[in-house]
């Protein structure tokens, strides 16, 4: 099941994101795909900002660029905020844990053609082009799971009518 939406600003993007993050859960894999500077990171952080501050916790989301992973305790929910461009060894992936957090977790996965055969099946696919300008991106959104489709539809429509209402 695919869509496309467009996200008009950073604002955009984080407001897509801050309405998807309440009903993501553990178990659902977000492979952000997108060139540097795409929008993978800022979507991310949305997402990790959004559901610690539903538990009053403003924090730093730093960058995995370097660690490959940074894993947070959103109260009952485990999220997994991994950026895999620097991967070098596939071996890796089973080391850092994260074979077994795609189940166990939310995962957000930058740079997921590097897990190769080890991708999820029922992983989510949010592919983040340029856009008509420089603030603007296309995200193209594939998603085998329709229950997790339905959800991100839900919050994509979220932002086509705020988009709609400005
Ligand atoms: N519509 C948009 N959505 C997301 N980011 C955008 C958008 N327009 C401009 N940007 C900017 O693009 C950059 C994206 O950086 P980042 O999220 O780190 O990219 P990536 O993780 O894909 O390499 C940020 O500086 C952000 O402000
Ligand atoms: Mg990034």
């Amino acid at each position: 099941m695919q869509l496309t939406i467009a996200l008009s600003s950073p604002g955009a993007t984080a407001r897509f994101a801050e309405t998807l993050a309440p009903n993501l859960r553990a178990g659902d894999v977000l492979l952000l795909e997108g060139e540097i500077g795409a929008g993978k990171s800022h979507f991310a952080r949305a997402v990790i900002s959004a559901r610690l501050a539903a538990l009053g916790r403003a924090e730093d989301i730093p960058s995995p660029t370097f660690t490959l992973v940074q894993s947070y305790e959103a109260a009952d929910l485990e999220i997994w905020h991994s950026d895999l461009y620097r991967l070098t060894d596939p071996g890796e992936i089973i080391e850092l844990g994260l074979i077994e957090a795609f189940d166990s977790a939310l995962c957000l996965v930058e740079w997921p053609d590097r897990l190769g055969p080890d991708a999820p099946a029922g992983g989510a696919l949010l592919r983040f082009r340029p856009g008509p300008d420089p603030d603007a991106r296309q995200l193209h959104i594939d998603a085998p799971d329709a229950d997790l489709y339905q959800r991100l539809k839900t919050a994509a429509s979220a932002v086509a009518d705020q988009d709609q209402g400005a």
